[in-house]
C-alpha cells in the first residue's frame, strides 16, 4: 500500500501526483494524461495537485482541473477517497513569445478563479484551496483574506499557501486559523533554500508540500547533487528518484511529495517510495 499520512482532516497519500506535466507545454495529449491519472490512482495515489494555470499559454484555461474532474469520473475506484488540491493566483502569458507565469493575487481575482476551479473540478467545494504564489502588487494579508472568505463561503473546505515564505505563513496562520492545513514550497536536492519553511510547518502543525521534488523537468539541472543519490539507489537496486522522495518524507512525518509525470511509468515508480526505507546512516550521507 502506498504511505499515507495526515493533512489537516485528510488521511491521504504522502506521495500525490503532480499534475502539471500532464496539461502545461510538451504534454503527451489528453489520452496519456486520463492513462496517467488512471494508472496513479489504481496503484493507490490518492492526492492529486493540479491548479487553475495548469494549462498552455495562449491555449485554453483549466485544462489541468478539467482532465483531473474527466479522470475522476471515468475511474471505477473509490472517488471520494481522492484528495484533489488546487490552486488560484497564477495564469499563463508571454514574454518575448515564450509562454510564462503570471500572477494576479487580487482579492477579486482569486474569488472568481476559485469559483471557476470549483466548477471545472465539478465539486461543491474544493477539498484544499492554495494560493498559488504571493502577487508582489498585493498585500499578502489581503490575497489570504480572500481565500477566508472562499472557506467561509464553503467553496474551497480548507486552505493552504504555496511560495510562501515563514512570514507569510504566519500571516495566513493569523487569517486562516485552523483553516490553513498545507503550505507547498520548492524542495528538492538541488533546491534546499526553503528548509526554514519546512522547519517551521513542523513547529506550527502544517503539512509542508514539496514541489517539483525531482528538481522539476524543464529547466536544466545541476546533475551532480543527485550523485549520492544515484549511490544509494544503486546499494537498494531501485531508482535514484525513489531515494530522493523518500529522503525528502524521511524530513518528518508532515512532510508530502508529488512528483510530476507524462507517463504512467514514472508515477507507478515514484509511488514506490514510500516503502522504501533508508538507514540513519543513508540519510546522513544525503544530507
Ligand atoms: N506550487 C507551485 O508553484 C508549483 C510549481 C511547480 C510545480 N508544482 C507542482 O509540483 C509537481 C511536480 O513538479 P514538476 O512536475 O515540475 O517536477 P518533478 O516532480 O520534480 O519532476 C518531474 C520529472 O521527473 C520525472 N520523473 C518523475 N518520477 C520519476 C521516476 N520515478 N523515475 C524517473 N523519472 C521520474 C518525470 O518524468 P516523465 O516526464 O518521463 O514522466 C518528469 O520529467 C507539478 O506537477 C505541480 O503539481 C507546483
Amino acid at each position: 500500500m502506498v504511505l499515507h499520512r495526515t493533512m489537516g482532516p485528510y488521511d491521504t497519500t504522502a506521495i500525490g501526483l503532480g499534475e502539471m506535466p500532464l496539461t502545461i507545454e510538451n504534454n503527451l495529449g489528453h489520452a496519456k494524461g486520463i492513462e496517467t491519472i488512471h494508472a496513479a490512482l489504481d496503484a493507490g495515489c490518492r492526492q492529486i495537485d493540479t491548479a487553475w494555470a495548469y494549462y498552455c499559454s495562449g491555449g485554453e484555461e483549466q485544462t489541468g482541473e478539467k482532465l483531473v474532474r474527466e479522470a475522476l469520473a471515468s475511474w471505477k475506484g473509490p472517488k471520494d477517497e481522492v484528495l484533489v488540491a488546487t490552486k488560484v493566483g497564477h495564469f499563463r502569458n508571454f514574454t518575448d513569445g515564450k509562454p510564462t507565469w503570471d500572477v494576479d493575487g487580487s482579492p477579486e481575482n482569486l474569488i472568481k478563479r476559485a469559483k471557476q476551479s470549483a466548477y471545472e473540478l465539478g465539486v461543491d467545494a474544493i477539498d484544499l484551496l492554495y494560493f498559488h504564489r504571493p502577487d508582489p502588487k498585493i498585500p499578502y494579508g489581503d490575497s489570504i483574506e480572500a481565500l477566508k472568505q472562499l472557506v467561509d463561503e464553503g467553496v474551497a473546505k480548507e486552505a493552504g499557501v504555496s511560495n510562501a515564505s515563514v512570514e507569510q505563513i504566519d500571516i495566513a496562520r493569523e487569517i486562516l486559523g485552523d483553516s490553513l492545513i498545507a503550505v507547498q514550497n520548492q524542495y528538492s536536492p538541488i533546491y534546499r533554500e526553503t528548509q526554514d519553511t519546512l522547519d517551521h510547518c513542523a513547529l506550527v502543525g502544517l503539512s509542508f508540500v514539496c514541489w517539483s521534488p525531482l528538481g522539476g523537468f524543464r529547466k536544466p539541472k545541476d546533475e551532480s547533487k543527485f550523485d549520492p543519490f544515484r549511490e544509494v539507489a544503486a546499494a537498494h537496486g531501485v531508482s535514484y528518484q525513489q531515494v530522493v522522495l523518500a529522503w525528502e518524507l524521511a524530513k518528518g512525518d508532515h512532510v508530502f511529495v508529488i512528483p510530476g509525470a507524462h507517463r504512467p511509468e514514472t508515477i507507478l515508480d515514484s509511488l514506490k517510495a514510500g516503502d522504501l526505507e533508508l538507514t540513519p546512516e543513508e540519510l546522513a550521507k544525503l544530507g
